[in-house]
């Protein structure tokens, strides 16, 4: 999709990435600044993602995940785990049926069976609600870790070459994408184009480690609940800047 924006002097074609990944980070530090607890961020940030959504469905992205909750999240103190398990609870009757209207289909990577009861409910049913919409995709990356999701794949592949299902000479890349949790979304869609980390941290941390080979990275200083759709414009049009070349010249 392309759009020229005038204001932009270079005039570039605006080359939206089809699929960002987002590693929303700062939500603490964010409301630290303003004299409130860890959790007031938490909150602050699951209203900046709903605008964000709505943003980059607007703009003709089709994927977006989500770094919501990692597999390292739990050793946080038992009361901010239980906040932030709180939330898609929130999420489902406060912001859910706007994402339905914007015709946003909701999904969850991840391992969910690890979610508290309501927790894993709440996305279940926001995904029930939302399974026919054709929309941008919000997929939620809860309880996930990219080794975690390797491993997995490793042990589901050998079964299947022990079981003689499978040839160790026909496993491929694209083979060992299928094992991988993101299998669920169309597959040209499965590798972010462009991944944003919020708040100045320059990693990963295990986000996407197989699917993030070729995506562009982008780092912002901004903390997640101050990232808007302007945040977003400024991140694809840097994106749009840099040539992919995929290894080629
Ligand atoms: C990282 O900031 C943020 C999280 C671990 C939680 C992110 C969750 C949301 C934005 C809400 C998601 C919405 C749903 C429905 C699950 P941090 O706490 O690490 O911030 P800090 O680095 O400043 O401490």
């Amino acid at each position: 999709m392309f759009k020229f924006r005038k204001k932009d002097k270079l005039q570039l074609p605006l080359d939206v990435p089809k699929h960002i990944g987002i590693i929303m980070d700062g939500n603490g530090r964010w409301a630290k600044k303003r004299m409130q607890p860890r959790v007031f961020g938490h909150k602050a940030g699951m209203e900046a993602l709903q605008g964000v959504t709505i943003a980059a469905k607007n703009l003709g992205v089709q994927v977006l995940t989500v770094y919501a909750f990692s597999t390292e999240n739990w050793s946080r103190p038992e009361k901010e785990v239980k906040f932030i398990m709180n939330l898609p609870v929130e999420f489902y009757e406060r912001y859910v049926p706007e994402l339905h209207r914007n015709n946003v289909k909701i999904q969850m990577i991840g391992d969910v069976s690890r979610l508290p009861e309501a927790t894993y409910e709440s996305l279940r049913k926001a995904e029930t609600l939302t399974k026919l919409n054709t929309g941008l995709i919000l997929n939620f990356a809860l309880n996930y870790g990219g080794r975690a999701e390797i491993t997995q794949a490793v042990r589901a592949i050998s079964q299947d070459v022990l079981d003689a299902r499978l040839n160790p000479g026909d496993i491929s890349e694209e083979m060992i994408g299928d094992y991988l949790e993101t299998n669920r979304l169309p597959r040209l869609l499965r590798d972010p184009d462009l991944i944003i980390r919020t708040s100045g941290e320059l990693r990963l941390s295990n986000f996407l480690p197989w699917q993030s080979a070729y995506s562009e990275l982008y780092f912002t200083n901004i903390m997640w609940p101050d990232f808007d759709e302007a945040a977003l414009k400024e991140a694809i049009l840097e994106y749009s800047r840099r040539q992919r070349r995929f290894g080629g010249v």
